[in-house]
C-alpha cells in the first residue's frame, strides 16, 4: 500500500486516549508532523515525548468551549499549515433512563463541538485550496439506538454533516477530501461501564484500518467486516420491527 509522503502535517483532536492516540502513534511512525489536542495535557505530553524532537505540537482545548476554534487555528499555525484534520474527540454513554445531563453533554461535545472544529478545518482548507478531513463517527449513527439516544443521534448528525460538507465542497470546486470512519465496538475508555460488549475490537487494529482508509482517501469506512454485514442488515429492518427490538 502506498504510504503518504513524509513532510505532511496533521492535527488530531482527541489524541489523548483511545483510537485517536493510536492513530497519532501510527502517523508519527510514518513521519507525519502532528498537532495533538484534547482537554488532558499529561497524556498529550507523554505522546510528544515518544516522538522525534520538533515533530509534535501540543494544544489543550475543550471542543465545547467557544475558544476551541481559535486554539485549533493557532495549533495549525504552529505547524506551519496542515494537510489532514482528524477528529477523534467524542463522548458516549448508555442512558437507558434518559438522564438529562448525559444527553445534553453528549450533544455539546459530539454535535456542537464537532461542528465547531470541522468548520475551522473546512474554512482553513477552503482558503488553502486543498486538504483532507477525517472523523470518527460510528455505526451507532446508522439507526436510532434506544440504549444511547443522544449518542446515536449525534453520530447520525456527524455523518450527515460530513456528507453535506462533501457536497458543498464539490459544488464550490474545493479540493477537500472527506473520510467518515464508522467503527463498531472498540475496547477504549468510552466503553468503560459494566456492560459486556460483543465483537470488541482493539484500538490498535482499528487505528491501522483508519490510517489505511485515510491514505486510500475512502469516503466512508465501516470497521470491521462483521460490522459491515451487521449494518447492511440493520438498514433492511423495517421501522415496525426496529421499534420492538430489545438492544
Ligand atoms: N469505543 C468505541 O466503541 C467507539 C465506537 C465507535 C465510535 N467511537 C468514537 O471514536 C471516538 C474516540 O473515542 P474512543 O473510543 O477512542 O474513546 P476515548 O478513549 O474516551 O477517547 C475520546 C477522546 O476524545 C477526547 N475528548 C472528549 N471530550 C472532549 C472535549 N470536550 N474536548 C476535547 N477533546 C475531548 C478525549 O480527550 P480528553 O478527555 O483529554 O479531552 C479523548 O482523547 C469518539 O468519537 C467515539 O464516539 C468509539
Amino acid at each position: 500500500m502506498k504510504r503518504a509522503s513524509i513532510n505532511k502535517a496533521a492535527v488530531i483532536v482527541g489524541a489523548s486516549s483511545g483510537i485517536g492516540r493510536e492513530v497519532a502513534k501510527l502517523l508519527i511512525a510514518d513521519g507525519w508532523r502532528l498537532g495533538i489536542a484534547a482537554r488532558r495535557e499529561e497524556p498529550l505530553l507523554e505522546l510528544k515525548a515518544q516522538a522525534a524532537s520538533g515533530s509534535v505540537e501540543v494544544m489543550c482545548l475543550d471542543v465545547t468551549k467557544p475558544d476551541a476554534g481559535e486554539r485549533l487555528q493557532s495549533l495549525i499555525e504552529r505547524l506551519g499549515g496542515i494537510d489532514l484534520y482528524f477528529h477523534a474527540s467524542g463522548i458516549g454513554k448508555q442512558n437507558r433512563v434518559l438522564e438529562e445531563d448525559i444527553e445534553l453533554q453528549t450533544l455539546e461535545t459530539n454535535a456542537l463541538g464537532f461542528t465547531r472544529m470541522l468548520g475551522v478545518a473546512y474554512r482553513y482548507f477552503a482558503e488553502k485550496g486543498r486538504g483532507h478531513i477525517a472523523a470518527i463517527t460510528s455505526i451507532a449513527g446508522t439507526k436510532g439506538l434506544g440504549p444511547a439516544p443522544a449518542y446515536s443521534a449525534t453520530k447520525a448528525l456527524q455523518a450527515t454533516y460530513m456528507q453535506a460538507l462533501e457536497q458543498q465542497a464539490h459544488q464550490r470546486n474545493l479540493n477537500i477530501c472527506f473520510t467518515d470512519i464508522r467503527p463498531g465496538f472498540v475496547d477504549t475508555a468510552l466503553l468503560n461501564d459494566s456492560f459486556r460488549y460483543p465483537m470488541l475490537m482493539s484500538p490498535e487494529k482499528v487505528a491501522k484500518d483508519i490510517v489505511r482508509s485515510i491514505y486510500l482517501r475512502r469516503h466512508i469506512r465501516v470497521i470491521d467486516c462483521r460490522y459491515r454485514i451487521l449494518t447492511f442488515f440493520w438498514r433492511l429492518v423495517p421501522n415496525w420491527i426496529w421499534r420492538r427490538m430489545r438492544l
